[in-house]
């Protein structure tokens, strides 16, 4: 049984760990925090990124020899290979912990393992402590271990009748600077951010993180099937963040040509012709190493995505603000009927400034279905 202490420092490491959110990937994000054997902190420590130390590697250098006797407390089941930094479990053994408790058992076929090797080397290990927390935290990542491709949030601003533009497509601003300033938080914790040609028309948008310190900034991406919305000048093609223009693999290669940022990619168009086909675009990104999307619209690209059931969390922005009129948050997601609505549990809500925040997953069942 794990003490009080422990749980302590598993709290600690949950938080440690989402320090890092959008900054490790392909990597987990992972806390670590040393008892010494008198159940005292004596390090703590975070996996801050891809190619880095490791959270165990941190948190041991920062106790040094009060290690010896500890317990180690992490987030995460330590690793067992050689990657780019050494298996965390030789490691753990080599600075005479005693104790390891980790919260969640490694997937990765080629990392686990870390919890048969320290007991065989007689360190006593304990799994599964706040197991849901640390789930939680490292949902993306855990997601695209299982899924192979990156865990996908779909963000919204709406007004309380479901519109997220007027009916002559402005939309600027819809919520309060409160929550414009959480979406930079949730950019923030993204790989990747992504929005179709319609909203690159309509609101040249930057997609780059503001205003969060030490931000990593993701990726960005529009959507633009016939490479005919981004422009030269288009404030999405500047030189903060990293962006690629997604593009049909059929156009001409003068087409491309006043494409302003780099590289497009070419991707096959969709089956019913309408765009790019959304699982080839997800494996493009899975294959940059994003493991966190943030699709950000509008209306018709979220359609695509909950039609190709691409769609893992949604949070929606409710501003207390009627229009009566203008585009509704999502357009045609292929349901037509009632029983095939995508039903979803809504996992928290939260006052942001005069608004609401929504986070609400589908319901396991009817994710599955799709
Ligand atoms: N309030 C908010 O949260 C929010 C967020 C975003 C946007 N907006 C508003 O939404 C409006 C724009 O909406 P929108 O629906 O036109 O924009 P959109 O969803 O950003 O873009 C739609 C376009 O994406 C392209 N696309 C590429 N692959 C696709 C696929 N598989 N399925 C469907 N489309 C695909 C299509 O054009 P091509 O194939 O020709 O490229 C399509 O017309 C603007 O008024 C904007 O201000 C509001």
């Amino acid at each position: 049984m794990a003490t009080a202490a422990e749980a302590d420092a598993m709290r600690r490491a949950v938080v440690l760990a989402a320090r890092a959110l959008g900054a490790t990937s392909p990597n987990p994000v992972v806390g670590c925090v040393i008892l010494d054997a008198s159940g005292e902190i004596a390090g703590e420590g975070y996996h801050q990124g891809a190619g880095t130390p490791h959270a165990e590697a941190h948190a041991l250098r920062a106790a040094a020899g009060r290690a010896r006797g500890g317990t180690a407390v992490v987030t995460l089941e330590p690793c067992d290979h050689t990657g780019r930094t050494g298996p965390c479990s030789q490691a753990l053994i080599a600075a005479g912990i005693s104790r390891v408790v980790y919260a969640v058992g490694d997937p990765n076929p080629d990392a686990t393992g870390g919890a048969r090797t320290l007991r065989e080397a007689g360190v006593d290990v304990e799994a599964g402590l706040l197991e849901d927390a640390a789930r939680a935290g490292n949902a993306a990542w855990l997601h695209s271990v299982k899924y192979g491709r990156p865990y996908v949030t779909w963000k919204y601003a709406a007004t309380l009748d479901g519109r997220i533009a007027a009916a002559d497509r402005t939309s600027r601003w819809i919520s309060s600077p409160e929550s414009r300033a959480d979406v930079h938080r949730l950019r923030a914790e993204s790989d990747a951010v992504v929005v179709g040609s319609g909203t690159q028309r309509a609101d040249d948008p930057h997609l780059a993180v503001r205003g969060v310190e030490g931000a990593v900034q993701p990726l960005r991406v529009v959507v633009d099937t016939e490479a005919r919305a981004v422009r030269p000048g288009a404030r999405v093609a500047d030189d903060t963040a990293e962006t690629v223009v997604v593009v049909a693999d059929d156009l001409e290669p003068d087409r491309l040509a006043e494409l302003p940022a780099g590289e497009p990619w070419g991707l096959p168009r969709a089956a019913d012709g309408r765009g790019i086909d959304i699982p080839a675009l997800l494996a493009a990104l899975y294959e940059r190493d994003v493991r966190s999307v943030l699709l950000e619209g509008g209306p018709t690209l979220a359609g695509a995505f909950v039609a190709a059931g691409a769609v893992d969390r949604v949070i929606g922005y409710l501003a207390p603000v009627l229009l009566g009129a203008g585009p509704t948050a999502l357009a045609d997601a292929g349901i037509t009927t009632i029983a095939d609505a995508l039903r979803l549990d809504v996992t928290e809500t939260e006052r942001i400034g005069p608004d609401l925040r929504i986070t609400a997953v589908p319901t396991t069942r009817a994710h599955k279905e799709r």
